[in-house]
């Protein structure tokens, strides 16, 4: 028998940062070697993504993981018993094949994803080497440049405001230490602004000040105003990046801004975009138009894709073959490389392959619903990603994974420094 033989695969009900159940797998080896991971839990789901399984029950409205535990307790450790942990393609086709649905609706995308990544945590530990460096070797590397949420919106504070994140990236950062070092006075900027403004309202889900305003362009106001006063440079220094993540508002071309009442059609929108990337700092936009808006996204790729980055989320859905298309219709530049949404770590990395290939952009990102587990960073060092979002900074299941971050940082070769800016060509405007 082979030492990293699957001998024991078992699920277990964990909770995740809104309170709600998740799912938990322990994977151990033969030599003795165990993996953890948590599934995530997203709440602005594109319509294509791997879904959960849940209950549907009374109990956690609805959410409960037990039907879920339940097939990783039996069909699937039955399935991948036996099988070589480190031969994380067979482990994962094997739950594809098993699962039998194109998204992973019979044993849920949420066991799956847990299982996929608790094999690979078993093997890196079989080898005695932290996660990144058993999936990139030599290659890992370099350090994500960090994408860090300031204020919360969209589905994440009761559509407070339309747009569902006002980040900030970096992008004079020299490494991710800096990276961070600036994101935390940007952070206490804007907390500071908001408190004076008398519109410090708590935090939404992801750890982003609760966006208290009256229109978006007032967040965005605020976010400038939040990085001058940490005493950097807006465009230079930090920069913004905004997830729309226009699916949650708009269907068929048709958008409803909820809080300046007012429909927009798909040009309209587009319009509006365009102008705040001329009138503010903005180097990344996430989902401009609707997953089913393909049209919108290609004029809006052709207006500002050369001077932007255009993140597909929902649109992509962390999707090998749906990356092709979009770059054969120009319909964004950049992936959204989620696990879950996929359902396996190989499909993940396929979709994360495929953006390479395409001269695309990478950014690995958590979910809204997250925990103590931090697998995604090292995905993104170890797939040499050079870009990571995990939420704002705050809340210790987002911190858990900044904080692992600055731990690899130590460890990397060469210092682990950002991307060159050639590949992130967008922080020059
Ligand atoms: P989620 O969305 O709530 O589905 O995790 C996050 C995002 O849109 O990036
Ligand atoms: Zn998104």
């Amino acid at each position: 028998m082979s030492k990293t033989q699957i001998v024991g695969v078992k699920g277990r009900r964990v909770w995740d940062s809104r309170g709600r159940p998740t799912v938990e797998v322990d994977v151990t080896l033969e030599c003795g070697a165990m993996g953890r991971a948590i599934a995530p839990a997203g709440a602005s789901r594109g319509r294509a993504e791997a879904v959960d399984l849940r209950d549907g029950e009374e109990t956690f409205g609805g959410l409960d993981v037990t039907q879920a535990i339940s097939g990783i307790d039996g069909e699937i450790s039955s399935a991948l018993v036996g099988l070589d942990g480190v031969d994380q393609v067979a482990v994962d086709d094997t739950l594809i094949s098993l699962d039998g649905t194109p998204n992973k609706a019979r044993l849920g995308g949420n066991a799956t994803v847990a299982v996929s990544m608790a094999v690979a945590h078993a093997s890196a530990a079989s080898e005695g080497v932290p996660l990144w460096q058993y999936l990139g070797g030599a290659n890992a590397g370099p350090m994500p440049l960090p994408e860090i949420q300031i204020f919360g919106g969209g589905a994440h504070a009761a559509r407070r405001v339309d747009v569902q994140d006002f980040m900030v990236i970096a992008t004079g950062a020299e490494d991710f230490a800096m990276a961070l070092d600036w994101t935390a006075e940007v952070y206490r900027a804007a907390g500071q602004t908001m408190e004076e403004q008398g519109l410090l309202q708590g935090v939404a889900d992801e750890g982003g000040y609760w966006p208290a305003f009256d229109t978006n362009e007032a967040a965005l106001d605020n976010l400038v105003a939040a990085i001058e006063r940490a005493g950097l440079v807006p465009g230079d220094q930090v920069s913004i990046s905004l997830d729309i993540a226009a699916s949650e508002f708009g269907e068929a071309g048709l958008y409803r801004l909820g809080l300046e009442e007012r429909e927009l059609d798909s040009d309209a929108l587009s319009d509006m975009l365009v102008g705040w990337t001329e009138r503010y700092p903005i180097v990344s936009i996430e989902d401009p138009l609707g997953e089913d808006d393909e049209a919108g996204l290609r004029k809006f790729t052709a207006a500002v894709g050369n001077r932007i980055q255009i993140i597909g989320d929902d649109y992509l859905v962390t999707n090998a073959r749906r990356v092709e298309d979009a770059a054969a219709r120009s319909a964004c530049n950049a992936l959204l490389c989620k696990p879950n949404q996929a359902g396996t770590l190989s499909e993940a990395k396929a979709a994360a392959d495929a953006a390479r290939k395409a001269n695309f952009g990478v950014i690995v990102s958590a979910r809204s619903g997250e925990t103590e587990d931090a697998t995604i960073v090292h995905l993104a060092v170890g797939w040499s990603a050079p870009q990571l979002k995990v939420g704002s900074f705050a809340r210790s299941e987002r911190m858990v994974k900044w904080n692992e971050g600055l731990r690899v940082l130590e460890a990397l070769p060469g210092g682990g420094r950002l991307p060159p800016r050639e590949l992130f060509p967008w922080g020059q405007n």
